[in-house]
C-alpha cells in the first residue's frame, strides 16, 4: 500500500486521521515536532490499530531536515499536512511565528514534493477563510473575506500558494479541506484533543469545566441575531473528519480529481448554538455545567455552517455521527485523561 506522510500526525485531527489511514491499509509516516502534542499519542494510535506508525521528530521549519527526510523517503505518494500553529489569539500577538510556522513549512514541503514523480497533497484549511459569509449555508464558491487574524490569513495565503504551485507543477495535485468545527474524540478513548494550557475551543473548555478543572465557562454574548442569541457553528465529529481525509487522498491517488487544485467544505451542514452544545453536553454526561453569559468576544462571527453538497456528491463522503456522539466521546475522553493523571 502507498506510503503517506502525515505532518502534525500526533495532534488532534492528525492522530485520528492516522488511525483511519492505517485502517484502510496505508503505510503512515508521521512528522511532528511535539510543539503541541506528545509522543504518548503514538501508543494510543498503536493500541487502536495494532500498528505502530513510523515517527520522526522533525521541526518542519528546519528546511535542511525536510530535504533530508524526502531523500530518505523518496517513495512517499501523498502528504496530509496538518502541522501548523492554530491559536487565533496568539497569532495576533505573534504574527511572524504564525507566518513562519504555517507558511514557511508549507513552502519547504511543496518544494520537496515538486521533485517527486507524482504527489498528492491534502491541506488543512478552515472555514475562517469565509469570515462572516453573506449567505448560509456556506458553499465553496462563497467569497474569501479579509482574514480577521494572522492565523486566518495563513490559511488563505496557504491556499493561494498551493493553487499557484499546482498551476506549474504537473506532478502535483492538491485538495484544501476547509474544516468547520472539529470536536469529539475516538470512541476507544485512546486518542482525543489534548489542549496545552487553557483551551481556546468551546468543547474542551466545556469538558474541563464539567470535570472541575475549570471553574466556569464564559459564553461570549447572548444578544446575537440567532434564535437563542448565542453564536452558531457547525460542529463535526473528528472521526467523520478524519475519514474525509482518506477519501480526499484516494480521489487524488486514483486520479478522480476534476482539477489539479480543489477545495471542499467539511462540516455536518447543521448549525448548533453555544447553548445547544451545552445542552448536548448536559444530556449525554448527566452533569450540570457551570456557565455564565458574558459580553461578546471580538472577532466572533455570528453564524457559520457548511453547505455539504459538494463534499457529499463529489467525494462521496458524509458525516455519520451526531453532536451528542461527539459530546459523549469528548466527555469520556476527558474522564479517561484525568483518571490517567490521578
Ligand atoms: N482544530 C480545529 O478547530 C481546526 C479548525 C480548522 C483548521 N484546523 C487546522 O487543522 C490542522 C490540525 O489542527 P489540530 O487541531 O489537529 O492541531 P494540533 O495542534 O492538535 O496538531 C498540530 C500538530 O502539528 C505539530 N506541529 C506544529 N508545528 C510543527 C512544525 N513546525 N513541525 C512539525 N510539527 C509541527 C504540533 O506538535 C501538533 O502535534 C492545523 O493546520 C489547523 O490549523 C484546525
Amino acid at each position: 500500500m502507498d506510503k503517506i506522510l502525515v505532518t502534525g500526525g500526533l495532534g488532534f485531527i492528525g492522530s485520528h486521521t492516522v488511525v483511519e489511514l492505517q485502517n484502510e491499509g496505508y503505510e503512515v509516516v508521521i512528522i511532528d515536532d511535539l510543539s503541541n502534542s506528545s509522543e504518548g499519542v503514538l501508543d494510543g494510535i498503536t493500541a487502536i490499530t495494532g500498528i505502530k506508525p513510523i515517527f520522526e521528530q522533525i521541526d518542519l521549519k528546519e528546511k535542511s531536515l525536510v530535504e533530508d527526510f524526502f531523500k530518505r523517503h523518496n517513495d512517499i505518494k501523498g502528504v496530509i499536512h496538518f502541522a501548523a500553529s492554530k491559536a487565533v489569539g496568539e497569532s495576533v500577538h505573534k504574527p511572524l511565528l504564525y507566518y513562519e510556522n504555517n507558511i514557511g513549512t508549507l513552502v519547504y514541503l511543496l518544494k520537496e514534493l515538486s521533485k517527486l514523480p507524482e504527489a498528492a497533497f491534502i491541506f488543512s484549511s478552515s472555514c475562517t477563510v469565509y469570515g462572516q459569509a453573506d449567505e448560509l449555508p456556506i458553499t465553496e464558491s462563497a467569497p474569501v473575506k479579509k482574514a480577521e487574524s494572522p492565523y486566518g490569513n495563513t490559511k488563505q495565503i496557504g491556499e493561494e500558494i498551493i493553487q499557484d504551485t499546482c498551476k506549474v507543477a504537473e506532478n502535483l495535485k492538491a485538495i484544501a479541506l476547509r474544516y468547520f468545527n472539529p470536536v469529539g474524540a475516538h470512541p476507544s478513548c485512546k486518542i482525543g484533543e489534548l489542549p496545552i494550557g487553557v483551551p481556546q475551543n468551546l468543547v474542551p473548555f466545556i469538558t474541563q469545566t464539567g470535570i472541575g478543572l475549570r471553574e466556569q465557562l464564559s459564553v461570549f454574548g447572548d444578544d446575537y441575531p440567532t434564535p437563542d442569541g448565542t453564536c452558531i457553528r457547525d460542529y463535526i465529529h473528528v472521526v467523520d473528519l478524519a475519514k474525509a481525509h482518506v477519501v480526499a487522498l484516494e480521489r487524488l491517488l486514483k486520479h478522480k480529481n476534476k482539477s489539479a487544485y480543489e477545495t471542499f467544505n467539511l462540516g455536518t451542514g447543521t448549525g448548533s448554538s453555544v447553548l445547544e452544545v451545552i445542552e448536548s453536553f448536559e444530556r449525554v454526561s448527566g452533569e450540570k455545567l457551570n456557565y455564565k453569559i458574558v459580553g461578546r468576544r471580538e472577532g466572533d462571527v455570528i453564524a457559520a455552517y457548511a453547505d455539504t453538497k459538494k463534499a457529499n456528491e463529489e467525494l462521496g463522503w458524509k458525516t455519520e455521527l451526531s453532536l451528542d456522539d461527539a459530546m459523549l466521546s469528548a466527555w469520556k475522553w476527558e474522564q479517561a485523561v484525568r483518571s490517567e493523571n490521578e
